[in-house]
């Protein structure tokens, strides 16, 4: 199967390049076509045009940024008629590409970029119109860059809000505990990959292992040791409370980015 990447930027590029390991054919398009001439060593055709690409490929993947959505499903749509086409795209919903190619049969994901290591929660939604074989054939694809998730559309501005955002915020705790490192005698390096190596371990135990936060939590903790005093400290600040405003926050401008998409093309 031939899968045309439109728009190989950070999340194409991860794409383009999670779908070749998997032995895909894989055809990679941008403007800046020299940005990504890397790809080829890979074994992707890479290209400038959209068109041709798309007309070429047998699944379409457009990771282009959400304003140009529109423009590149103008261009693309006497290519997609009948074919499925992946948008990773926040935003722009699949009625919204529905209007501009009311033949072609829309998934909607919302990776993060960890899916540059293939660790991605690929959260979609899907066309009504799409069989079981081809729903199939979606996850198939998704499984190759991460671990799809079935959503309902609505739900996708709280998972572009946890899952599309959640690398940074995880950032930001991964900074705070580096500068703590470094403020109790540790060096940089050692600091960062501690707190880095425990974040991905406490996934795994949560993923793989079935634990819960709080049993992870209970399971470090002991009277009177190190771990409570450290959690009693934490106290002090609304951290559950500042991440939970955050990502409420970031959903409803999510929504408002949609609404006004939408607005735009009324
Ligand atoms: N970054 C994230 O963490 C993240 C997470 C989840 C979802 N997303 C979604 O993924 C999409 C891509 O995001 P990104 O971060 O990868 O952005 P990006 O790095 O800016 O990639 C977008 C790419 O589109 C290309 N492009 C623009 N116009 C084009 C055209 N007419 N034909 C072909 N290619 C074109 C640009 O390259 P040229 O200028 O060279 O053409 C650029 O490399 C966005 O819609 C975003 O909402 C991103």
């Amino acid at each position: 199967m031939r899968v045309a990447v439109i728009g190989a930027g950070k999340i194409g590029q991860a794409i383009a390049e999670g779908l070749i390991k998997a032995g895909y054919s894989v055809t990679a398009t941008r403007r800046r076509t020299r940005e990504i001439k890397h790809l080829e060593r890979l074994g992707v055709a890479v290209t400038k045009d959209n068109k041709k690409a798309s007309s070429e490929a047998d699944l379409i993947i457009i990771s282009v940024k959400p304003k140009d959505v529109r423009s590149i499903l103008r261009e693309i749509r006497g290519e997609v008629k009948g074919k499925v086409v992946i948008s990773v795209a926040a935003a722009i919903t699949i009625d919204h590409m529905k209007e501009v190619c009311p033949e072609a049969l829309f998934v909607r994901v919302m990776p993060n970029i960890t899916v540059i290591v293939q660790e991605s929660l690929m959260a979609y939604c899907t066309d009504r119109e799409l069989t079981p074989e081809v729903k199939d054939m979606v996850k198939k694809v998704l499984e190759a860059l991460g671990r799809p998730v079935e959503v309902e559309e609505p739900q996708m501005d709280a998972v572009t809000a946890l899952n599309g955002c959640a690398p940074a915020y995880l950032s930001v705790i991964l900074e705070a505990l580096t500068y703590a490192g470094l403020e109790v005698g540790l060096s940089k390096e050692l600091a960062l990959l501690s707190a880095a190596q425990a974040m991905v371990g406490t996934g795994k135990l949560i993923l793989e292992k079935g634990k819960s936060p709080h049993e992870v939590r209970d399971m470090v903790t002991t009277p009177g040791g190190v771990t409570i005093e450290g959690l009693l400290e934490l106290e002090r600040a609304p951290i559950r409370y500042t991440i939970m405003r955050a990502v409420k926050k970031a959903t409803l401008k999510s929504r408002r980015i949609s609404e006004t998409i939408e607005r735009g093309t009324e």
